[in-house]
Order: structure tokens, then sequence, then C-alpha cells
């Protein structure tokens, strides 16, 4: 059983570490990103809603989050744990999430920042290509797949993120400083706070979480 949120600004490496680490712990990967952009992919009305923030690189009201992210953790899968990526990314979301962990006498076992200098994130964002029909990730000069444009995994489109232009990257460095930052210090307050040292190689990294984390 594990309850694990990872933290850490965009391009850290939340979304390749969550697919290591929720194979580990055999939970599932909760993403809102990846959540907002299937929606927007199938053009849904909170898709819609989100794109408009999603595209100038600012957060989803956390109106259109929270309880989407509570419906999800009460989905059967998540009865043995889960990983969390990219929520909590407010203080707001953070009191939302212990309160309803509160009332279902249930609590987090470990936050996960993974740390990365600020401007490490930009050429590794700009870089990024991903897997239009997998989500698998990869990057231009460190990760490139085989074939260009084609996903190693599942054969699919690999194409740059909407949000990935330098000019929305910025933004998104931004915003994470102002309304994501904080909540280092929110869950640094007890122990919950796991600080694990992202440039290394992501096999490295991961070796450290679970070292963190424990089995
Ligand atoms: P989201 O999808 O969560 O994006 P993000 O937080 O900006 O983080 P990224 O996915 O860009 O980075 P990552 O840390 O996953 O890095 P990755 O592993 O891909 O959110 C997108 C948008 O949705 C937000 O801007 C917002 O609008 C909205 N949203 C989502 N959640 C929300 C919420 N809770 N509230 C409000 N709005 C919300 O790696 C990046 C690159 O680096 C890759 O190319 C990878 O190959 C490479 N890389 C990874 N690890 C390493 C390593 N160790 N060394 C070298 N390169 C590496
Ligand atoms: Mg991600
Ligand atoms: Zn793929």
């Amino acid at each position: 059983m594990k309850r694990i949120v990872l933290l850490g600004p965009p391009g850290a490496g939340k979304g390749t570490q969550a697919v290591r680490i929720s194979e580990k712990y055999n939970i599932p990967h909760i993403s809102t990103g990846d959540i907002f952009r299937a929606n927007v992919k199938e053009g849904t009305p909170l898709g819609k809603k989100a794109k408009e923030y999603m595209d100038q690189g600012l957060l989803v009201p956390d109106s259109l989050v929270c309880d989407l992210v509570e419906d999800r953790l009460r989905a059967e899968d998540c009865a043995n744990g889960y990983l969390l990526d990219g929520f909590p990314r407010t203080v707001f979301q953070a009191e939302r999430l212990d309160s309803y962990l509160m009332s279902q006498c249930m609590q987090l076992d470990a936050v996960v920042d993974i740390e990365v200098a600020p401007e490490a994130l930009l050429p590794r964002l700009t870089g990024r290509r991903v897997c239009s029909k997998c989500g698998a990730t990869y990057h231009m000069l460190s990760h490139p797949p085989k074939a260009e444009g084609v996903c190693d995994v599942c054969g699919g489109e690999v194409i740059q993120r909407a949000d990935d232009s330098e000019e929305t990257v910025m933004n998104r460095l931004k915003v994470y400083e102002a309304q994501t930052a904080p909540l280092i210090d929110y869950y640094g307050e007890d122990d919950r706070l796991l600080r694990i040292d992202g440039e290394k190689t992501p096999a490295e990294v991961f070796e450290q979480i679970i070292e963190a984390i424990g089995e």
C-alpha cells in the first residue's frame, strides 16, 4: 500500500519516473495533465475549458481539478494506493487532498520532490517529444525514438506537446514558482517530504526514489 505524491517543476521528470514507480509498487499512475490532455483530444466540455489555460501555461482553476481527482481516488483500483503526478499543484489543492484523506482516515505515505535547477528545465521541455498514442516520453537529444517520429513502444506518432514551445514553457516555469513551489514548505513542515536529486540519469533518480520510499 503506497499513496504517493510526485512534486517538481515542469520537466523535472515526474512522468518519466511515474511510469517506473507505478510499475514497482503496482499502483495506478494518476496524472492530471494526462487527464486534461485526453479531454482536450476528445473535445469534451472539460477539455475545452482546460485548453484555454493549458495553452497559455496557466493552471486550470482549482474548481475544475479537485472534484475530478477526488472522484478518481474513489475508484476501485485506488484501494491499494496510487501515484499522483501533477496534483496537488496549489496550496488549496493540497489542503483539499488532506481533508479528503482525513475524511477517509487515510494519509499520504510519501511526497517525493524531484529537484532540478531552473536552467536545466527549458532544454528538457523544448526537446521533449511524446507518443500521441501511448504517451511514452522521448527527448530529441538525450532519448530519441529509434526511428524518427515513430514510438518505440507502440509504433504511434511521436509529436511535440502543445505547451512545450519556448514561450509557453517560460510561463509554466513562472507559474510553478508562484503557485506550486510553496508546496515544498507545505509538505516540508512534517516528515512527508522526500527530496530527490533529479539531475542524475533517469535510472539513478529512480533508485534514489525507491530507496527513500522503501519497499
Ligand atoms: P503536466 O502535464 O503536469 O505538466 P508539468 O507539470 O508542466 O510537467 P511535465 O509533464 O511538463 O514534466 P515532467 O516532470 O512530467 O517531465 P517528463 O518526465 O516528461 O501539466 C500540464 C498542464 O496541465 C499545466 O500547465 C496545467 O495547465 C494543467 N494542469 C495539470 N495538473 C494540474 C493541476 N493539478 N492543477 C491545475 N492545472 C493543472 O520529462 C521532461 C523531459 O526531460 C523529457 O524529454 C524526458 O525525456 C527528459 N528527462 C526526464 N528525466 C530526465 C533525466 N533524469 N535526465 C535528463 N532528461 C530527463
Ligand atoms: Mg508530465
Ligand atoms: Zn507509443
